[in-house]
C-alpha cells in the first residue's frame, strides 16, 4: 500500500525522513534507548525483541544503556555490556536485525559513575567528586562510597568512550550516543553538588560541561564520520536552576554544545519523572522542560513524553518542540504503533496505559514485560509475534466464561486465528476488575486494556459476546463448545495477617470491607481505616478515593511504604504525595490485629506496639482468593464432559492464580496461542554469544 494512499494527511509529516549528521532516518518514529532486561546473555531474544520494532515501523531502533567497562557494574540488575569482540558480535545480530527492515540501529554508551554499585567488578564505583549518588533508596543503596577521579580517570573515560564507539562501529551501529543523563557520571559531572571539583572539570558551567564535550568530541572522532553522534541529557534539573548567562542552567548547557553533536534527546533527571505513570503524569509531560532545545541549536532533537496520539505527535512537530518522535513505551506496548498510522489504522493502536510494568521488569531483574503487550519479550524464545497468530489448527468452538483482562486476551487472540469464540458474562459490561478499578483516582487510562480488546473483537464476525450472561455448569454442558476456559477472575478476602506474615483468620465481623464490596457500591462510614497488604496500587488509590468521597481515613501497612510495591514501577513517590494530599494518615510498619467496630487495634511490625485508631469501618486490601468454582464444578463432570463432545476445561489468569493485570493477559494469551499447538507452551532457551576467550577485567582502572 502507498504511503499517500492510506495515510492521514495529517499525519504525513511523522513519515518525513530525518537527517541525523551522516545517516538519514527513514521517519521521525525514534525508539529511544530503554533497557530491555535481556542484556547480552540473552542476545537473540534481544535482536527479535528489538527487530519487531523496526519490523513494526521505527525509523530508528536504539539499544539501552551499554556499560563501556566493567566500572560501570549495574549487578545484581540487568545491564548489557561492550567490553570484549564477544559483546560486540552479540549486538551485532541486533544491528542486523534492525537494518533488515530499513532502520538506524543506535546504541547507548554509559557510564553509571557514583550511581552504580559495582557489585560484580568490585571496583570503587567512580565519581566527580566522591559524592554517593541517591544513598537512601534501597536499589541504589551500597555501603561502598564512590572515588573521585583524578585527570588520569578521565583521561581513561574518554579513551573507554572511544574504545566502545570504535567497537559500536564494528558491531554497524549508525548512531552512537554519549550518555548524560539520570544521574549517570557525566551527568553528575554537570551538577555542582556533585560536582565540587577545583580543576578545569568543576566550578562554572562552562566547566562542568567540559567531561561532556570532550566525550562528544572523541565518539565523533571513533565514529569516524560514518556514524552520527547523539547526546542524551537530562535537562529537568538545570532548568530549575537560573543561569549566570541564559535563563536557566539547562539553556546555557544547550548553548555552550549546541551543534556539537548530531543528535539532542532530551529527557527529565529521575525515573519517576522521566518514566512517569500515568497515575500522575499525562501524555507529553516533558515539554515544559525540554521545549526550548530546538531554539537553541539547528540539530534535530527528539523527545519522549508517552506518546501514544498521532495528534499529540504532529503538535509537538508543528510546534517546534521535537523533530523526532521518541517512544519508550509506546513501542514496547505496539511496536506496530507506525505502520498502524501509516496503513491509516490508528484506531487499531495498542496504547501504552503508563503502568510501568515494563519498568518493573528491569527493577525485577528480568527480560520486559507488558501489560498491553503479551508478546514483548516472547518474541524470540516463544516466536510469538505482536500482530501475527498461527491459523487455528482444528475447527474446535471455545466458549471463554469471563470477560476480564485474561478472558478479553483470550477470545481476542483465539478469534484472531480462526475460532468460532463465544465470549460471556455475568456483568452486563466487560472488563473485569477494570470496571470499577479504571474509577479510581488516575486509573482512567488503564481502561485501554479493556477498551483495545473489545475495538479489536468487535471487527471479528467469528467471535460472539454475551455480556449480562452467569452460566452455570449445566448450562455450559448444554451448549457444547469443543473447549472452555474459565477466566472468571478473583475476589478479596477478609484475611488478615500475623507478624509473621502468615494468613491467620478470616475478619468476618459487621464493618470489615473488601475493594469488592467498595465496587459493588458499599458507603463505608468514616472514619476508615484501610489495611493494605497486597502492597501494589489499589490499596493506596481506594485510600485516596476514600478520603475524596468521605474521609478521614487512615492507611495502615506493614511495609515500610505505602504501595510498597510501586518502587518498582515508579510510582512509589508521588502515592505518597498523593495520599498526603488527600489527608490519608499513614501507618507503615504497622499490621491491624484487632477490629470492634469502633476501634481498630494496630501494632508495630517489628515491636508489637500498640496504637488505637478510631475506625467504624475497616477496608482490608490483603490476599485475593481465584474464582474457581465454576471450573471445579466443571472439572468433577468428567462423563458428562465427554457427552457433551467438551475436550477440554482449563482455568485462566486470576481464576487460576490471583495476579497482577499483566500476569492475567499473558495468561489469556499463552492459552489462545496453545489451543491444538501444545508446543506453543514451551519456550526456547538463549545463550551468551562467546566464540572469542573471555579476557582479564579485574585489574583496578
Ligand atoms: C523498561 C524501560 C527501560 C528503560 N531503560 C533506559 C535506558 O537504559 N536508558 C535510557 O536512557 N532510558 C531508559 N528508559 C527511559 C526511556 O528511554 C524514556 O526516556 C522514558 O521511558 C520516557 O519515554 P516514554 O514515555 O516513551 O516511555 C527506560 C524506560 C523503560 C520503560
Ligand atoms: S507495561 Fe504498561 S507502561 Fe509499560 S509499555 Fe506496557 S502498557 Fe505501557
Amino acid at each position: 500500500m502507498s504511503l499517500h494512499s492510506a495515510v492521514n494527511p495529517r499525519y504525513a509529516v511523522l513519515f518525513d525522513p530525518v537527517r541525523i549528521g551522516p545517516v538519514i532516518a527513514p521517519n521521525r518514529f525514534y525508539q529511544v534507548p530503554h533497557a530491555s532486561g535481556m542484556t547480552n546473555a540473552l542476545p537473540h531474544v534481544r535482536a527479535r525483541f528489538r527487530e519487531i520494532k523496526a519490523e513494526g515501523g521505527w525509523g530508528v531502533v536504539c539499544t539501552g544503556a551499554v556499560s563501556i567497562h566493567p566500572s560501570s557494574d549495574d549487578a545484581p540488575l540487568p545491564f548489557a555490556t561492550l567490553w570484549d569482540e564477544n559483546d560486540v558480535r552479540s549486538h551485532a545480530l541486533t544491528v542486523d536485525a534492525v537494518h533488515r527492515h530499513g532502520s538506524l540501529a543506535g546504541i547507548e554508551l554509559w557510564h553509571g559513575g557514583a550511581s552504580v554499585m559495582n557489585r560484580a567488578s568490585r571496583l570503587a564505583p567512580l565519581s566527580p567528586s566522591g559524592v554517593p549518588w541517591m544513598a537512601t533508596h534501597v536499589g541504589f543503596m551500597g555501603n561502598q562510597r564512590p572515588r573521585a577521579m583524578d585527570e588520569r580517570d578521565i583521561g581513561r573515560l574518554l579513551e573507554w568512550q572511544a574504545e566502545g564507539a570504535r567497537k559500536a562501529r564494528r558491531a554497524g551501529f549508525d548512531i552512537i550516543y554519549v550518555y548524560a543523563g539520570m544521574g549517570y557520571l557525566p551527568y553528575e559531572f554537570l551538577l555542582p553538588e556533585y560536582n565540587r571539583r577545583t580543576d578545569a572539570y568543576g566550578g562554572s558551567i562552562e566547566n562542568r560541561v567540559r567531561l561532556v564535550r570532550q566525550l562528544i568530541e572523541v565518539t565523533r572522532e571513533a565514529a569516524g564520520g560514518n556514524a552520527a553522534v547523539a547526546l542524551r541529557i537530562s535537562l529537568e534539573e538545570l532548568r530549575g536552576r537560573p543561569g549566570r548567562h541564559a535563563e536557566s542552567e539547562a539553556h546555557e548547557v544547550v548553548t555552550l554544545l549546541a551543534d556539537l553533536p548530531d543528535l539532542w534527546d532530551v529527557k527529565m533527571d529521575s525515573s519517576p519523572t522521566d518514566c512517569a505513570p500515568s497515575r500522575f503524569a499525562p501524555e507529553a509531560s516533558h515539554e515544559p522542560v525540554i521545549d526550548f532545545v530546538k531554539r537553541l541549536t539547528s540539530r534535530p532533537v527528539v523527545g519522549v513524553g508517552r506518546f501514544t496520539s498521532p495528534d499529540t505527535m504532529v503538535s509537538q512537530i508543528r510546534r517546534g518542540v521535537l523533530d523526532l518522535i521518541g517512544g519508550a513505551r509506546a513501542s514496547i506496548a505496539d511496536p506496530f504503533l507506525p505502520h498502524k498510522i501509516r496503513e491509516g489504522r490508528e484506531q487499531d493502536i495498542r496504547e501504552c496505559i503508563g503502568c510501568n510494568i515494563c519498568i518493573s521488569s528491569w527493577h525485577d531483574g528480568v527480560p520486559v514485560r507488558c501489560t498491553q503487550n503479551p508478546t514483548a519479550g516472547e518474541e524470540w524464545r516463544r516466536d510469538w509475534h505482536p500482530e501475527r497468530v498461527a491459523r487455528a489448527a482444528s475447527d474446535a468452538s471455545v466458549l471463554v466464561v469471563g470477560g476480564g483482562p485474561s478472558g478479553l486476551e483470550c477470545a481476542l487472540t483465539l478469534g484472531r486465528r480462526g475460532y468460532a469464540v463465544t465470549l460471556a458474562d455475568s456483568a452486563r459490561e466487560f472488563g473485569g476488575r477494570l470496571r470499577f478499578e479504571t474509577r479510581l483516582p488516575g486509573l482512567a487510562t488503564w481502561g485501554r486494556v479493556r477498551d483495545w480488546r473489545l475495538s479489536q473483537l468487535a471487527q471479528l464476525s467469528n467471535v460472539t459476546l454475551y455480556p449480562g450472561n452467569e452460566l452455570d455448569d449445566e448450562q455450559i454442558l448444554e451448549l457444547e463448545h469443543t473447549h472452555v476456559v474459565v477466566a472468571t477472575g478473583a475476589r478479596w478476602s477478609r484475611m488478615l495477617y500475623s507478624a509473621m506474615e502468615v494468613p491467620i483468620a478470616e475478619l468476618d465481623v459487621p464493618g470489615v470491607y473488601t475493594p469488592d464490596d467498595v465496587a459493588a457500591g458499599a458507603t463505608l462510614e468514616a472514619p476508615v481505616v484501610v489495611f493494605d497488604f497486597d502492597n501494589y496500587y489499589l490499596g493506596g488509590a481506594l485510600a485516596e478515593h476514600l478520603a475524596a468521597v468521605g474521609g478521614p481515613v487512615s492507611y495502615v501497612t506493614p511495609a515500610g511504604h505505602a504501595s510498597a510495591w510501586t518502587i518498582m514501577t515508579n510510582e512509589q513517590p508521588q502515592v505518597h504525595r498523593a495520599l498526603a494530599r488527600a489527608h490519608v494518615a499513614l501507618h507503615t510498619l504497622s499490621r491491624v490485629h484487632a477490629f470492634d467496630g469502633a476501634t481498630a487495634t494496630v501494632r508495630n511490625q517489628f515491636t508489637d506496639v500498640e496504637t488505637r485508631l478510631p475506625c467504624r469501618s475497616l477496608l482490608i486490601v490483603g490476599l485475593r482468593r481465584p474464582n474457581d468454582a465454576l471450573y471445579h464444578a466443571l472439572a468433577a463432570r468428567g462423563d458428562d464432559l465427554k457427552s457433551a463432545h467438551i475436550a477440554s476445561v482449563t482455568c485462566i489468569g486470576d481464576a487460576s492464580a490471583p495476579g497482577a493485570i499483566v500476569h492475567a493477559v499473558h495468561s489469556g494469551h499463552r492459552y489462545a496461542r496453545a489451543l491444538d499447538m501444545p508446543e506453543a507452551e514451551l519456550y526456547r532457551r538463549d545463550l551468551p554469544i562467546s566464540d572469542v576467550a573471555a579476557r582479564i577485567y579485574a585489574a583496578e582502572p
